[in-house]
């Protein structure tokens, strides 16, 4: 059975009263409900996290090799700032899907650039919480082919 890990950043703990407008009123208790049950449904193990510190996002990232098949990160800001996420994600050579609630494109300049894009297998941005189970989906049949 694949085995992925949902991998969230800092901030998005305050999903469903944060900034509702632009990230949605789902919380992400509810988005990780909606995980699990999109992963039964389509034979997938997950682990879902979060952390708001930048050290810890790259232990977890370490911790997926030889555990998870391969990654869903929504790095919040830390996209667009860390290169030790980015190298950690390199160093495990786990297939990785870069994730966005918002569509980073069409906001603030500083969000048009992302350090993880290009070592992702690729990046699902603007959807809100249906990119979870888009990116699940998305990785899936990556694994699925690639094996
Ligand atoms: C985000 C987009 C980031 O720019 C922002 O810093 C976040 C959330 C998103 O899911 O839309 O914290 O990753």
């Amino acid at each position: 059975m694949i085995s992925l890990l949902i991998l969230n950043g800092p901030n998005l703990n305050l999903l469903g009263t944060r900034q509702p407008e632009i990230y949605g009123a789902t919380t992400l208790a509810d988005i990780e409900a909606m995980c699990q049950a999109h992963g039964r449904e389509t034979n997938v193990t997950v682990s879902f996290d979060q952390s708001n510190h930048e050290g810890a996002l790259v232990d977890a990232i370490h911790a997926a090799r030889g555990t998870h098949d391969g990654i869903i990160l929504n790095a919040g800001a830390y996209t667009h700032t860390s290169v030790a996420l980015r190298d950690a994600i390199s160093a495990v050579e786990l297939p990785t899907v870069e994730l966005h609630l918002s569509n980073i494109h069409a906001r603030e300049e500083f969000r048009h650039t992302s350090y993880i894009a290009s070592v992702a297998i690729g990046v699902i941005c603007g959807f809100g919480a249906a990119g979870y189970p888009l990116a699940m989906d998305a990785l899936t049949s990556y694994l699925h082919t690639s094996k």
